[in-house]
């Protein structure tokens, strides 16, 4: 599987769980699998902690503050040459859970 498609099929099954709710309110399971997916362990680790001193530690992060941070990544109205990559393909189901994923860490 190609990386786009792989992003896709997390997609849709992220997109079938917003729906029955699954995803709503502290459940994060699949956060560590869509972090992997969508790269940000390559930077940020799956614990949180950046892997080097240049990337941010967002471990333990308001969840409301970086699900915000990651949509204007997105948008483009904050600007980072790499967080605007990383995230412009993500649905807003998605950002959440890896917001409220890494929260948690
Ligand atoms: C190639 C390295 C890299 C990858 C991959 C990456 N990030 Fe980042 N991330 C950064 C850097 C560098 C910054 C700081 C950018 C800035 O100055 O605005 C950052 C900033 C952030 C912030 C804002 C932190 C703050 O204090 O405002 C969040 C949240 C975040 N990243 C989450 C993620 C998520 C979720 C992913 C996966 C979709 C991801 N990052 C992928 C390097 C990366």
């Amino acid at each position: 599987m190609t990386p786009s498609y792989r992003l896709t099929v997390v997609g849709l099954l992220l997109a079938a769980l917003a729906l029955t709710g699954c995803t709503r309110g502290s459940d994060i399971s699949g956060g560590a699998a869509l972090a992997e997916e969508a790269g940000c362990v390559a930077c940020h680790g799956l614990n949180g902690r950046g892997t080097a001193p240049t990337f941010p530690n967002i471990n333990g992060q308001h969840a409301s503050y970086m699900f915000d941070q990651l949509k204007r990544y997105r948008s483009g109205e904050r600007v980072n040459v790499i967080m605007n990559e990383q995230v412009k393909l993500l649905s807003n189901a998605e950002l959440d859970l890896l917001a409220r994923y890494y929260a948690a860490q």
